[in-house]
């Protein structure tokens, strides 16, 4: 039987000469493959009570959304600087091939709230690392992260267990 990472391709120098760009839309495209994908991120939180699911764009999205459904709560997007509508909060920060900035908007978490944060991959750790500071700053409460693909070499892993994140990855 196929596994997860079975649908997964990697493209070779994609953006940039030298990264090996983990394509996961092979994995969204196969409807037995994205619903085991789906699956396999929800095992760890059953019976654990969440309040809302964050995703990191872009990737993150089509899996939060999904988790989101699954577990019947609210759905947050932290975007690329620019384009939320409302009032926003900030953060900077680094990752494999460039700089950036996200956004959260302002009211999209109540101090307290259980957060489940999640996004395809885990490379370097600086999107997640600003999401996350992004969500402690609203006040949310992190209770775990979840990942398709963990590529530990790069250092996310480490850099957000550092922090005291509990960390999910189906496959590295
Ligand atoms: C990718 C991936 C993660 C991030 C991981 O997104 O989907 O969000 O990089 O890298 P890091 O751990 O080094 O921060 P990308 O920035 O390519 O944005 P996109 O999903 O909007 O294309
Ligand atoms: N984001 C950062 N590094 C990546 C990689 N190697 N593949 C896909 N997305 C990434």
């Amino acid at each position: 039987m196929k596994t997860v990472q079975d649908y997964i391709r990697t493209i070779v120098d994609f953006p940039h000469e030298g990264i090996m760009f983990r394509d996961v839309t092979t994995l969204f495209a196969d409807p037995r493959g994205f619903r085991m994908a789906i699956d396999q991120m929800l095992h760890p939180y059953a019976g654990i009570d969440i309040d809302k699911v964050v995703g990191l764009e872009a990737r993150g999205f089509i899996l939060g959304g999904a988790i989101a459904h699954q577990l019947s709560v609210g759905f947050v997007p932290i975007r690329k600087k620019g384009k939320l509508p409302g009032t926003t909060i900030s953060q900077e920060y680094t990752l494999e091939y460039g700089e950036a900035i996200v956004e959260i908007h302002d009211d999209a978490i109540q101090a307290g709230e259980k957060i489940l944060v999640v996004d395809d991959l885990l490379a370097t750790g600086g999107t997640a690392e600003a999401g996350i500071k992004l969500i402690e700053r609203l006040g949310g409460e992190i209770l775990s992260c979840a990942f398709i693909i963990d590529l530990p070499e790069l250092g996310g892993r480490a850099k957000l267990e550092a922090m005291g994140m509990d960390v999910h990855a189906l496959c590295a």
